[in-house]
């Protein structure tokens, strides 16, 4: 289904005539979120990001609660890809030293592990947190990493991923074209790569990377218990490669099989390549052509990553392409809650959701929409706040100068 109105969306025909993924089983096979949690609990600095329910706002909407999953603070680095680059880097040093079984975070980084591997260098492409997450992951077990960016990237991530210890390149193009030089310098250098997409034959990494989030949907599923709730009804995900969106749509379609939430990928209309696959709609994942210029830095990519995608094309339920404004609003209503609702500090990438939630909402031409989905009053949705204020300038841009406005016809409910 498809509009002229800007924020477009298409059914996925698939979804729900799948009962139980064979690629969400291979990807959280028993016992992983359990294993994932153990790694992650011996972080530094590692403690329950929050979950905090925005009552007014779903009362406002005509929904029964909106659940914010808040990774602003995750682990100092302000967004939740550490999750992902951490078990992942943990996953290929156990591989290296021929490890079946877990690895306590204190022998990793002994003097007695260092000798047996010797120097190892990490690289990864990033349109940001990833990298910095990498970089982060890499040093704390101490390695060296070399992360790559795209020309487009600000000032200001670059230097905070340098600020964890990497080495930092910049490639002339877009995040895509990082990917490739991530690769080949990797594969000139003896490097091992980490990335969060997936290629032929490069899976087992982006898999591991994905298995991470996971700790975050343990700790959604135990925060929601504690309220009463068995399990979301939706689940809106924002996408970039389709990783952070597979883990958690693959998450609870492995917890509840199909019985599964209701749920939305959320990619910005100038890089929606995951969108493009389903409305194409052969089964294949492809790319989204274009500089890939969204504020949404986090979610500018053009090519889905084909591991993620195959979860998405099982279970995924619809995908929405949304403008610049939809994420800028969402910062914007993060920011200055209603009454009784807590204050939550959302980048461009992390607040798109809930930008798109009102528009679906509020909007009559986004009827049809939800009603296919059901939202109502029995509705409980969960949404991830995947990144804080990771771009200061971007950040007071928007929410303080007022930046990328929703347009004078598309505002608040008709
Ligand atoms: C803040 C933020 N949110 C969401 C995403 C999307 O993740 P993925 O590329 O796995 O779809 C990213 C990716 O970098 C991100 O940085």
């Amino acid at each position: 289904m498809t509009s002229a109105f800007p924020v477009k969306w298409r059914a996925n025909p698939r979804a729900h005539a799948v009962r139980l993924s064979e690629t969400v089983s291979a990807m959280f096979p028993p016992g992983i979120s359990r294993q994932v949690r153990s790694f992650h609990r011996q972080l530094p600095g590692y403690k329950i990001s929050p979950l905090k329910g925005l009552p007014t706002l779903a009362a406002m909407l005509g929904l029964g609660g909106i659940w914010v999953k808040d990774e602003s603070q995750r682990l100092a680095l302000r967004s939740f890809k550490i999750l992902g680059g951490s078990y992942a880097i943990y996953q290929v040093v156990k591989s290296m030293l021929g490890v079946e079984q877990e690895i306590p975070f204190a022998e990793l980084t002994s003097d007695d592990v260092r000798r047996k591997l010797g120097d190892i260098t990490f690289a990864a492409a990033t349109d940001g947190n990833h990298g910095r997450g990498v970089a982060w992951a890499a040093s704390a077990m101490h390695f060296r990493s070399v992360i790559y960016v795209h020309k487009f990237t600000s000032q200001a991530r670059i230097d905070s991923i340098a600020s964890c210890g990497a080495e930092v390149r910049i490639v002339d193009g877009t995040y895509d074209d990082a990917v490739l030089q991530a690769n080949a310098d990797a594969q000139a250098n003896g490097w091992q790569v980490i990335s969060d997409t997936s290629w032929e034959g490069y899976e087992d990494i982006p898999r591991w990377v994905m298995q991470g989030y996971s700790t975050m949907l343990s700790e959604t599923q135990e925060q929601l218990a504690g309220q009463g709730i068995v399990k979301p009804t939706h689940l809106f995900v924002q996408a970039g490669v389709g990783a952070l969106a597979a883990s958690v749509i693959g998450f609870y379609h492995q917890l509840f099989g199909e019985n599964d939430p209701l749920s939305v990928v959320v990619e910005p209309d100038k890089a929606a390549c995951l969108y493009r696959s389903v409305e194409i709609g052969d089964g294949q994942p492809h790319s989204f052509a274009g500089d890939l210029d969204t504020i949404m830095a986090g979610l500018a990519c053009g090519d889905p990553s084909p591991v993620a995608w195959k979860v998405l094309w099982d279970c995924a339920d619809v995908f929405l392409s949304c403008p610049d404004y939809v994420a800028a609003k969402g910062m914007r209503v993060y920011g200055v809650p209603l009454s009784g609702d807590p204050f939550i500090v959302s980048g461009e990438s992390g607040a798109v959701t809930l930008g798109a939630l009102m528009f679906i909402m509020e909007r009559p031409e986004l009827a049809e929409l939800r009603e296919k989905l059901q939202l109502d009053r029995t509705s409980q949705i969960l949404l991830v706040n995947s990144e804080g204020n990771t771009d200061p300038n971007h950040f007071r841009r928007i929410v303080w100068d007022g930046a990328d406005p929703v347009p004078h016809e598309y505002r608040g409910a008709k």
